[in-house]
């Protein structure tokens, strides 16, 4: 008997009671490991979505990106770590004075590095002071020593600091500088009240521990030796096996490769069938990718004649993932908010996304100007454009092999910043959660609650028997 598998255009969820409004949904997603997101959506690896300017920006707003691997090993761990320190809100080697300094040395120091003040230091490098703008108002005496001027035990954290922990401090004490010192009191690194007010400018951005943004990159079985060292300096905080098919041996291997080695959640990926699903649970990996085929410039189904439609995709695998408390992300094939909203229903916990990001300014891809409109470049990773520029491994072709694609490249509409688009993207997200009364992720996960729909029901549901004039920002054409 011919099993039957669905795409998202073949079902839609059924209204239930509800007593939830969509701004007061949780959006907020456990995604692999322990390390949760404020949005469930994270960017693909691919060379015309995510590099480090768009995994600040989808970070900033709660989500995540996964940093693209046709970049050398150094170029991507940089990146990463741009994204690490973009919101920098411990300094980890703040510029110092020692004790011997000169208020006149004080100043000099000051002016070069454009700075209000410095933590003052004795022979052991132990915090003893701070010295601040503040301290050198009414200072007429440039030869005085540092000392007899400086803010003596100044407020200090200890260890590592949240974010709530240094606030409180600053609201407290009404300080501008926190110096991070250790149980001895040497000087592990300085929060500054601007910086904290960075933070407060997003907050709804996905950070770890320490506050810094959370990112992604991709790896491959071929080049995660090489890569994860760097990539665990620059302090990444999960990493993706980016597959075209994660049910083979080599994938399997370097899940479990990683896992030994490095303590970096893992997710594994991409595969369509409870079995892949289970065996690479059984490797390790902290949570699956599904997808084979559904992304908008993939010709893996017609190349090959692989796939399976990604409803049921997503609706198998994640079945078999809950056995064991392990997330799935949903990769490709999200077209319209609502996609989303049925990939969550089918068990995922965040669903991963390519075209919809790549006309964004942040998105690395070319602009293209054409017909009056402008556009940018997309193109699958496994397009001529994108093996040649060094993906082939992500679809088992070796180097001197003549490539055959499994993907095209291409253009999609200019869409401006994330901020705005990603918004529209979450509240479709949040109304469907209204619509079903499901006040989080959890309870969507577990609504499943859907009807299969025929072509005339498919057509019904999107616009007809009208001209669109005026564009929205949430339903748009390519
Ligand atoms: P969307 O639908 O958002 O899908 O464009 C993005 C996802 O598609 C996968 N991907 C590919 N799949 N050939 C494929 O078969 C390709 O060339 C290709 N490039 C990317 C990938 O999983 C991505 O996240």
């Amino acid at each position: 008997m011919l099993k039957e598998a669905l795409s998202y255009d073949d079902i839609l969820l059924l209204p239930g009671y509800s007593d939830v409004l969509p701004r007061d949904c949780d959006v907020a997603t456990l995604l692999c490991g322990d390390l949760m997101l404020n949005v469930p959506v994270i960017s693909s690896a691919m060379d015309t979505v995510t590099e480090d300017t768009l995994a600040i920006a989808i970070a900033l707003e709660g989500g995540a990106g996964v940093i693209h691997r046709n970049l050398s090993p150094e170029e991507q761990a940089r990146q990463a770590a741009a994204v690490k320190r973009f919101l920098n809100w411990v300094i980890a080697s703040p510029v110092t004075v020692g004790e011997d300094a000169s208020i006149a040395d004080v100043k000099i120091v000051m002016e070069r590095f454009n700075i209000s003040g410095m933590p003052v230091l004795d022979q052991g490098d132990r915090l003893t002071g701070i010295i601040t703008n503040r301290d050198l108002r009414f200072c007429r005496d440039d030869t005085l020593n540092v000392t007899e001027v400086m803010t003596k035990n100044p407020v200090v954290v200890q260890g590592e600091p949240t974010v709530s922990e240094a606030r409180e401090k600053f609201d407290k004490h009404r300080i501008e500088k926190l110096p991070v010192v250790d149980t001895e009191g040497h000087l592990k690194g300085l929060i500054t009240v601007k910086d904290m007010e960075k933070h407060d400018l997003f907050p709804n951005a996905a950070t770890d521990k320490g506050g810094r943004l959370i990112v992604g990159a991709a790896v491959s079985p071929h080049d995660y030796k090489l890569r994860m060292p760097l990539l665990q300096k620059a302090m990444v905080d999960f990493v993706v096996l980016d597959t075209a098919h994660g049910d083979t041996a080599s994938v399997m291997d370097a899940v479990a490769g990683i896992k030994k080695k490095f303590s970096i959640p893992v997710i594994g990926g991409n595969v369509a069938s409870r079995e892949g699903t289970r065996r690479l649970i059984d490797a390790g990996a902290d949570a699956v990718k599904i997808g084979v085929g559904p992304g908008s410039i993939c010709t893996t189904r017609i190349v090959a004649g692989i796939g399976v439609p990604q409803f049921t995709a997503v609706l198998e695998c994640a079945e078999e993932a809950a056995k064991d408390h392990i997330p799935v992300i949903a990769d490709g094939g999200i077209r319209f908010s609502g996609d989303i909203t049925k990939a969550i229903a089918a068990g995922a916990g965040a669903v991963m996304i390519g075209n919809l990001f790549a006309g964004l300014k942040e998105a690395p891809g070319k602009e293209i100007l054409f017909d009056g409109r402008i556009f940018k470049e997309y193109r699958g990773m496994g397009s001529m454009g994108a093996i040649n520029d060094g993906a082939g491994d992500r679809y088992q072709i070796g180097k001197d092999e003549k490539p055959v694609p499994e993907g095209i490249e291409g253009r999609v509409p200019y869409k401006g910043e994330l901020k705005n688009y990603l918004y529209q993207l979450v509240a479709g997200l949040r109304k469907g959660m209204g619509y079903c009364g499901c006040r989080n992720i959890d309870e969507l996960k577990r609504y499943r609650n859907f009807v299969r729909i025929t072509t005339a029901g498919w057509r019904e549901s999107h616009v007809h028997d009208v001209t669109i004039t005026q564009e929205a920002p949430n339903y748009g054409r390519s």
